[in-house]
């Protein structure tokens, strides 16, 4: 206990002092500034415990000023490789070796001796100390799910959390829902008003929905997969087996998953005398309701074979074009250097009318080019890996953020941005438009299709630089783990 104390409490001193050994693990925030003990020279305690004197009231007679600097003193810190070098370079370098970061890169920043919470230091550095081309201020566009309250259902049957509006203001055209489902858990018979688009992400799940032609669809999906259903068009989800994990994407910035209209609420909300007449059913039928919504709750083993749970009438059964499901698990991936990436849009999944996606792999040290999209913004979500993105928005503003697996991004339509892989594992990233079809604009493309003497005056760059540069869509470039390798030839140790 004692010696935890003192880690926590007493650490930055040390650091202070200079004195600081680097077989201590520092502590996840340095919090001791002496305000509870004060100076302990305040006469008016006795009659006014809460407050001071009016002796301490402006300027204090005869004071010198001894506090020491909030200096953090070189030998207290180390910088990462690649921090030194020039800021305008923006080398992306991790903290993830160094004992105490700091805000600085090449000239620019300054040590802080805190209040500060290292863990966020840790997973943002560019945040904490942006590349020398960030300038004024670029629309919030991240959302870190974790941070996000989770809403746990009974019997262990599943949790969903959610980012919309509220913690993303600017992402108005879209909104997302991390949904889990326990093994034949459901997610109750539903509908809303928005448009729903989902990728499962771990475990299958049976989806059935019937629409307003009578028209009936039932499918399994597995990771991978994606499903659609259009507004109004109740349906219900159950995971199989192993359970399930997906994430669902909405047309409506302000979607809550809280919202929807759900059919035991409806059942709820009808006198039971419309219910009897309706259903042409005795008024004891309904007297084992549930007294509350269920949302998400446990369910009894759907049958194996899928066939079993195909129920039709006059519409049919939905097929074809008409189809609410996708196998996207099945579909090759465009293989590029620096990774790959499948396209999903209304050209092969038609009814998912205005929701174009891309999964995107990107390998360590690789990037998705610089691009942007004329006509709709970007919701975005890291399902594995570490990556940075920068946003430039017009006219002056840049800003360059970290993602990690289980944060949303957004930006907005015709601001560029780049994914850039800073880890040491394969990021995958979706990319998601309101359009009805995936499209971006690759600026390295733009500029091989534009006369190069339009851009040899306009940007000042050699010939070789516009011979390297290529027709087509790179999509994925290949580039350099090593930040050894990046730091030569720049002169830092
Ligand atoms: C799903 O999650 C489980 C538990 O973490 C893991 O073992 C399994 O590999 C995951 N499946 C997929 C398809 O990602
Ligand atoms: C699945 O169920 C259908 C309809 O009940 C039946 O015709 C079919 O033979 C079953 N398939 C298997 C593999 O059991
Ligand atoms: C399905 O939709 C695609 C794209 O809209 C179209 O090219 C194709 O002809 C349609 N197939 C059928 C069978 O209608
Ligand atoms: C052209 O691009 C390739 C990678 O595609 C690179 O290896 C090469 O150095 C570039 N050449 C010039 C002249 O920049
Ligand atoms: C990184 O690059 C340096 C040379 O710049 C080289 O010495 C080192 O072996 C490389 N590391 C890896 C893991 O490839």
């Amino acid at each position: 206990m004692a010696q935890t104390f003192i880690l926590r409490h007493c650490l930055p001193i040390f650091i202070l002092l200079g004195t600081f050994q680097r077989s201590y693990a520092l502590p996840h925030s340095s919090t001791f500034y002496g305000w509870a003990s004060g100076a302990g020279d305040d006469e008016s305690s006795e009659t006014e415990p809460l407050r001071g004197s009016p002796t301490l009231l402006g300027v204090v007679e005869n004071e010198v000023n001894t506090k020491s600097s909030g200096k953090v003193p070189q030998s207290a810190y180390e910088l990462a490789l690649g921090q030194g070098a020039e800021a305008d370079i923006g080398i992306p370098f991790v903290f993830d070796d160094v004992e105490n970061p700091q805000p600085i890169r090449g000239d620019l920043g300054a040590t802080d001796p805190g209040p500060r919470t290292y863990a966020y230091d840790r997973l943002n550095p560019n945040t904490f100390a942006p590349p020398g081309t960030d300038d004024g201020e670029v629309t919030q566009g991240k959302w870190p799910l974790g941070l996000s309250h989770n809403r746990i259902l009974s019997g262990h049957a599943g949790w969903s959390r959610q980012e919309n509006t509220d913690n993303l203001p600017a992402a108005t055209a879209m909104a997302g829902v991390d949904m889990k489902l326990a093994p034949w858990a459901y997610r109750e018979l539903h509908w809303h008003s928005a448009n729903e688009w989902s990728l499962i992400m771990n475990g299958s799940v049976r989806v059935q929905t019937m629409n307003e032609d009578g028209q009936t669809f039932t499918d399994d999906v597995t990771a991978g997969d994606v499903w659609y259903f259009p507004s109004g068009v109740p349906h219900s989800l159950q995971a199989l087996d192993e359970g399930a994990e997906f994430m669902l994407v909405f047309d409506q910035g302000d979607f809550s998953d809280s919202g929807t209209s759900l059919i035991t609420e409806m059942f709820l909300r009808n006198p039971k005398e419309v219910l009897s007449k309706n259903f042409q059913a005795p008024l004891s039928d309904f007297d084992e309701l549930p007294q509350d919504q269920l949302y998400i709750f446990n369910g009894t083993p759907a049958p194996k074979n899928l066939s079993e749970q195909i129920v039709s009438g006059p519409g049919g059964v939905a097929s074809g074009n008409a189809s609410y499901t996708y196998h996207l698990s099945k579909q090759e991936a465009y293989e590029t250097p620096g990774g790959s990436i499948k396209i999903i849009d209304p050209i092969s999944f038609p009814i998912a009318e205005k929701f174009s996606a891309a999964l995107v792999t990107i390998k360590p040290g690789a990037m998705r080019e610089i691009h942007w999209h004329a006509t709709s913004d970007e919701w975005g979500f890291f399902l594995e890996g570490n990556a940075r993105v920068s946003v430039y928005e017009a006219p002056t503003s840049g800003a360059t953020m970290d993602f990690s697996a289980g944060d949303v991004s957004y930006v907005k339509a015709t601001a560029t941005h780049y994914i850039e892989n800073t880890g040491t594992e394969d990021v995958v990233f979706l990319e998601m438009l309101q359009a009805t079809r995936f499209s971006d604009i690759s600026v390295g493309q733009w500029l091989k299709l534009t006369p190069d003497q339009i851009i040899k005056d306009t940007l000042h760059v050699p010939d070789s630089f516009l011979e390297n540069l290529s027709a087509n869509k790179q999509y994925v470039i290949q580039g350099n783990m090593n930040l050894t390798a990046l730091t030569d030839g720049l002169g830092i140790a």
